[in-house]
């Protein structure tokens, strides 16, 4: 148990997801108690190596891997039961137990196969006009929170009886709508039904109100991590409309999600890429459609964690890193995948968008300013050396240091950690660079 005041940290993608959250998370939740999901689902992937093991997470909090910490599915998240059984178990076969350490929220929403479905005829019937999505049925689940149709978990306290009655109701309603709307294939509501009574004493053992829970912890002096999924750029009000996920990946929604209140809040972590990437479509302005992006994608591996598809690559965009800092009140940078940049001449960031004869230095959200800007690139010197095996900021060369204290000074935010490496290991915690 801890002394002192409760606090919570939030850690928040600052880009368009796969930022290295996950190994941020992972790294940070050695200092706290507590690590929270609060928006979002199986559309997640956060990765974390570590003991030459690697983890995906996409349901369970990245601070799981650490004894001792409890973590928490908040009332935000969108939860698909039976992913959530295979991810337990699959983290059982590794040797890593949940025993009374993973809580659900009995407030969070659940998401079914059917959901998945209509993620998919959606996509199909949008044609060449589709979002990209991760096809975890993310949207429509959201849709049904909003629309006050959704189960949520608390439904696993159920009876069997009546929570296999409701159940087989939610999935004639869905069928229903997916005959009307798009003549697709209906999910059968019995398998639905008896796949989710295979998991519910599982769910139902889970299930708190994590919200009191939270609350309480934070009196008591404990620290809490609340760990984002996707990115800003990603999110429902703040992001590249209409190319964005179902939740509020912001600071807003870190407190929504998991019913922390705003006293608690402590740093806000905004981790970026050294560079930018996206999976799916919509707007990027500093994307690189030719050889020196694909070179950033084998070197980066840029491979999606959830879907596998390869990743669009391009510049760091100093303009929407700036615009995502201000909207989440980031006080603390973290920047990864820092040694991907090696090797190259130059190494060039975006500091403003041309459009016709002006330049832009504030992020437009309309997208047709988007689709027509062009980066303004600033073209800074760059290193041969590897990092990989930097541990401390005496350990770059002067270059590299030169480039971080160009982002830090743009950004008018401190450095704090910098990752030169997918290994638990490769993380330098930095005096504070602005
Ligand atoms: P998240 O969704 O934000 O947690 O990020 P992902 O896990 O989807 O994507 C980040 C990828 O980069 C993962 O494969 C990580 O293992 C890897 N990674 C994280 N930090 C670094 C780093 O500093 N250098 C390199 N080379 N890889 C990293
Ligand atoms: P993490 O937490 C990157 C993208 C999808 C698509 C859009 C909408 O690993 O950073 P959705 O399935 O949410 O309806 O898809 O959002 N997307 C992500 N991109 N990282 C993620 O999560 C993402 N989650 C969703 O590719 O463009
Ligand atoms: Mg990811």
């Amino acid at each position: 148990m801890s002394t002192g005041r409760g606090s919570a940290t939030v850690v928040l993608g600052g880009q368009w997801g796969d930022e290295g959250k996950g190994k941020v998370v992972d790294f940070l939740a050695a200092e706290h108690d507590i690590v929270v999901r609060f928006q979002g689902g199986a559309n997640a992937g956060h990765t974390i190596r570590a003991d030459g093991q690697e983890y995906i997470f996409h349901l369970i909090p990245s601070g799981i891997l650490l004894g001792g910490k409890t973590c928490v599915l908040g009332n935000g998240l969108v939860v698909d039961p039976l992913t959530l059984a295979d991810e337990i178990e699959a983290l059982k076969k590794r040797g890593v137990s949940i025993e009374g350490r993973l809580y659900l929220s009995d407030a969070a929403h659940l998401l079914l196969p059917y959901h998945k479905l209509i993620d998919r005829l959606q996509e199909e019937a949008k044609k060449g006009k589709s979002i990209g999505t991760t096809g975890r049925g993310i949207g429509p689940a959201y849709a049904d929170k909003v629309s006050r149709t959704g189960l949520r978990a608390g439904v696993f306290r159920l009876e069997d009886e009546r929570f296999k009655r409701l159940v087989i109701e939610k999935v004639i309603e869905h069928n229903r709508f997916v005959d009307a709307l798009y003549g697709g294939e209906p999910v059968s509501p019995n398998d639905t039904a008896e796949k989710l009574l295979a998991v519910k004493p599982l769910m139902a053992s889970l299930l708190r109100d994590t919200q009191c829970y939270l609350y309480e912890a934070l009196s008591q002096g404990r620290r809490v991590l609340l760990e984002g999924a996707q990115g800003l750029l990603l999110d429902l009000d703040h992001g590249t409309y209409p190319f964005v996920t179902s939740s509020s990946a912001s600071v807003g929604g870190a407190l929504t999600g998991s019913g922390v209140g705003p006293q608690w809040l402590g740093e806000v972590v905004g981790v970026y890429k050294a560079y930018c990437t996206r999976v799916g479509n919509g707007p990027f302005p500093t994307e690189l459609p030719d050889p020196s992006g694909e070179a950033l994608r084998q070197k980066g591996a840029e491979f999606g964690a959830t879907t596998g598809r390869p990743r669009r690559c391009g510049w760091l965009d100093l303009v929407a890193a700036r615009y995502s800092a201000h909207l989440n009140g980031v006080t603390k940078l973290a920047i990864t995948k820092f040694d991907v940049l090696s090797g190259m001449e130059t190494v060039k960031v975006c500091t403003g968008y041309r459009v016709g004869d002006q330049v832009l230095d504030r992020f437009p959200r309309g997208l047709s300013v988007l689709d027509s800007v062009e980066p303004v690139l600033e073209e800074l010197e760059g290193w041969s050396e590897s990092l990989t095996e930097a541990r401390a900021w005496d350990d770059l060369p002067d270059a590299a240091r030169r480039y971080l204290e160009f982002v830090a000074e743009r950004m008018e935010l401190p450095i704090a950690w910098l990752s030169v490496g997918a290994d638990r290991k490769q993380t330098l915690r930095v005096g504070a660079v602005a």
